[in-house]
């Protein structure tokens, strides 16, 4: 195996995800690349060193700078909050590095066209980690949706539900809740949460044309983690929207982090007029799919334990009937990353595939603010 050696930057969850997927990958899906931990990069020193040993990177930095600058690099992953993923996306291009970029992919549509530019100026190689197209089960629903087995499709919805903020003295910005900050996070629970929702949808059901969405932000004002002061949360803690797809049918989307007893429940369905597919995050490993061909007297939802080798990326697990989890997706992801470089292909999504998600994004925040329909 070539080694292909990581600098990651940011050590937090994702941070972590991602390291535990290039340990685990050449394990399960060897091929002629191997991922090798040669540097993690954060802004404190200490903490980083002890991420390093913990997950045996080989060096460190402190400024991700450095790291481009290194001949021992080959991709960057960036881990970061979003409102540097631009900035460490364009520099790492000029560097010629591969890049894997956390979603969302930008702050907003302009930052999104600065960065595709920059990857497709310097020919790099260029993914982005929208991860849930790579639960066995989802990728399992584009499969039959491919093979046409739902016929015209009429109805898209999803939901992606939270409750970690209801608590007014949650602060905003600084370590673990920069989320909450629309200075580094962008959106609240649009870039966050619909994001995903839209790339799956994207990805299963085609593009999106129009939205007509509404956003809440429920508590006004929340102190600052870094300054110690109020001050008003710029952020959507709630949103839903509309729309049309591309294909005719329609779609429905909610996201919110005050759904008080949900805390991560990502849900999908698709209507067609054959059959219909329903996915849970909370059970990822199980596809409810109906299928009105099916003969009357045995007609109904059948629940897919989708954990047999002849289905997505299971033939490479344990043995039928034994299933896996979320860490796996990232696994599956930088799995089909090293199978593009060795076959050549374009890995997705790309940041071009990612873009297309950041306008339905924008098209949703400013249909909410002006109360109207937005084209993307
Ligand atoms: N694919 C997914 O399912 C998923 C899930 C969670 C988060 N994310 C995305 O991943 C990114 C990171 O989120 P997270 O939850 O890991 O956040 P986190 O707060 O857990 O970690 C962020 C890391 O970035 C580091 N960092 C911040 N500024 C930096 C700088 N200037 N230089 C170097 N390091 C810096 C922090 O020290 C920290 O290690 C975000 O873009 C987020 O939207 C994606």
């Amino acid at each position: 195996m070539k080694p292909l050696n990581i600098g990651m930057v940011g050590y937090g969850f994702m941070g972590r995800t991602h390291s535990n997927a290039y340990c685990q990958t050449s394990h399960f899906f060897p091929c002629e690349y191997k991922p090798v931990l040669k540097a993690v990069c954060a802004r404190n020193k200490d903490k980083v060193e002890q991420f390093a040993s913990t997950w045996g990177y080989e060096s460190i930095e402190t400024d991700w700078r450095e790291m481009l600058k290194r001949d021992d690099i080959d991709v960057i992953d960036i881990c970061t909050p979003n409102n540097i993923h631009k900035e460490i996306a364009i520099a790492a291009a000029k560097a010629g590095k591969m890049i894997l970029c956390e979603k969302p992919l930008a702050m907003n549509t302009a930052e999104g066209e600065e960065m595709c530019e920059a990857v497709e100026q310097a020919g790099v190689r260029n993914m982005v980690w929208y991860n849930y197209r790579r639960v066995p089960a989802v990728t399992l629903a584009k499969q039959l949706i491919d093979e046409g087995r739902l016929g015209k499709i009429f109805h898209y919805r999803a939901n992606f539900l939270q409750d970690w903020t209801i608590n007014a003295d949650v602060p905003q910005g600084g370590a673990g809740t920069w989320r909450l900050d629309a200075e580094a996070a962008g959106s609240g629970v649009t870039g966050d949460l619909l994001a995903h929702c839209i790339d799956t949808a994207i990805w299963l059901n085609g593009g999106i044309q129009d939205v007509s969405a509404m956003t809440e932000t429920f508590v006004k004002e929340r102190v600052h983690a870094e300054t110690g002061k109020k001050q008003a949360v710029k952020i959507d803690d709630a949103c839903s929207f509309f729309c049309h797809f591309n294909n005719g049918s329609l779609g429905l989307f909610e996201s919110t982090r005050y759904a008080r007893g949900h805390k991560a429940l990502y849900t999908l369905e698709i209507n067609g007029e054959n059959a219909s597919i329903r996915w849970d995050l909370h059970d990822l490993h199980r596809l409810q799919y109906f299928d009105y061909r099916d003969e009357g007297i045995v007609r109904g939802w059948r629940n897919i334990h989708v954990s047999d080798g002849d289905q997505p990326y299971m033939g490479n697990w344990w043995v039928p009937g034994l299933q896996i989890g979320y860490e796996h997706t990232f696994t599956h992801q930088v799995a089909d990353f090293l199978k593009s470089i060795e076959t050549g292909e374009e890995p997705r999504p790309n940041f071009r595939d990612a873009l297309e998600t950041q306008k339905v994004c924008d098209a949703v925040l400013s249909s909410a603010a002006k109360r109207s329909w937005m084209g993307v």
